[in-house]
């Protein structure tokens, strides 16, 4: 009765089954994997957001496929004040970046057809490839001191079926942007190919320091057809409000097609509410003190694993450039699940697995920087009691 593409194993893993069950004796866990930014005690300008809803133009219905002029004028000044130049009738809205992937899967895949994507990555994009009848292949980011793209192993895994290679910049987990160099080489690499670029900045606007050789957005990437996507889940911290966008760049000819196929996709669905397209140009101007108030949290974090992990510690904290997490490579004493379930049962931290994101080796683990620091300095400092005392 039911497609194949939905035939997922649906048991409960592991950690799953022990946190319900330790929820269930009532007894309280410190959540360090919390990414959800309604959730971290981060102090919103609740009065700003919510005026912004109330306005009378909500009680009309101006359907399109591209999203409404107002909003797609407002992104057009986000990137402006990052010093980048987009023309609005190159963006499109969406529900969330999710349902970008959706629709641009829509777009350039036949059944069985490829898409590459970064490894350690976001985990969803199994998924959404598999619900658009694609088929993934991993490329790989190598770490030396800080993150790089294989450029040997991409060049390997673009095919002549793969229609759309994937960049996120920065990366979830491992907090890597994307280096001029890598682009010049993944552009030449897809123009031989005829592969387009989807690049997943959502968390572009969280960097911990500059650097002159990182791609900070590639909305102005002419060289190939390029699908950048953003939007306000993780830039202003409001995943429930369901606004993300697409800007379409390329050769000119490419854009055209691309443009019209696309606004019929989305003229189908019409999936973006009202509300939160007119508030889109109120929400942006907030921009500054939400993600102040969410970098906050970040360097808090960090700085405190910085402050707690000497050199030489048994435990070592990756080098990210930006995003939410942090990643912790351990002592190959115990596995990874060994790991993540005595920090459950024994100290009641919640961590992620390294291969939740399909890291290359064991054992990692995954933290989020949003928590709020005072949960996170205690949950830090039980996990990282329980690492030393395994080494010594
Ligand atoms: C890299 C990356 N892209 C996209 C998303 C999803 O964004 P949205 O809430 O806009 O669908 C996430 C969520 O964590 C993510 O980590």
């Amino acid at each position: 009765m039911f497609s194949k593409r939905t035939e997922w194993k649906l048991t409960p893993n592991e950690l799953s089954l022990r946190l319900e069950a330790i929820e269930r004796q009532g007894k309280p866990v410190l959540n360090l994997i919390e990414s959800n930014p309604t959730r971290c005690g981060l102090r919103y300008p609740k009065r700003r957001i919510l005026k912004a809803l109330a306005s009378a133009r909500n009680i009309s219905y101006e359907p399109s496929g591209t999203g409404s002029v107002s909003a797609r004028e407002a992104i057009v000044r986000y990137y402006q004040s990052r010093g980048f130049s987009v023309d609005p009738k190159r963006i499109f809205l969406t529900a969330s970046t999710s349902e970008s992937y959706s629709v641009i899967f829509r777009l350039l895949l036949n059944h069985g057809e490829h898409i590459l994507a970064p490894r350690p990555s976001y985990p969803l994009f199994e998924f959404l490839a598999q619900l658009n009848d694609g088929i993934i292949d991993f490329y790989r980011l190598g770490y030396d001191n800080g993150w790089h793209i294989d450029l040997d192993d991409f060049k390997k895994s673009v095919g002549a079926q793969t229609r759309a290679v994937v960049i996120v910049n920065p990366n979830n987990p491992t907090g890597s942007f994307l280096k001029q160099k890598e682009r010049l080489e993944i552009n030449h690499i897809c123009r031989q190919q005829d592969t387009a670029i989807i690049c997943d900045e959502v968390f572009s606007d969280f960097y911990f320091s500059g650097d002159e050789n990182r791609i900070g957005s590639m909305v102005e990437n002419n060289a190939v057809l390029t699908f950048t996507l953003g939007g306000i889940s993780k830039s202003l911290g409001l995943p429930q409000m369901k606004l993300g966008w697409i800007v379409v760049s390329g050769p000119d000819d490419m854009v055209k097609t691309t443009t019209e196929r696309l606004e019929i996709i989305l003229d189908t669905y019409l999936s973006v509410n009202t509300p939160a397209q007119n508030a889109l140009p109120a929400w942006l101007l907030l921009r500054p003190v939400i993600q102040r108030r969410i970098l906050r949290h970040l360097k808090n974090n960090k700085d405190f694993i910085a402050k707690r992990l000497t050199k030489g510690n048994i435990c070592q904290c990756l080098h990210a450039e930006g995003g939410w997490y942090a990643v912790l490579r351990l002592p190959k004493t115990r596995s990874e699940e060994q790991w993540i379930l005595e920090f459950l049962e024994a100290d009641r931290v919640l961590v992620h697995p390294g291969y939740f994101f399909d890291f290359e080796q064991e054992a990692h683990i995954v933290l989020s920087l949003l928590v709020h620091p005072r949960t996170f300095k205690e949950g830090f400092n039980r996990i990282l009691k329980r690492i030393l005392a395994a080494a010594s």
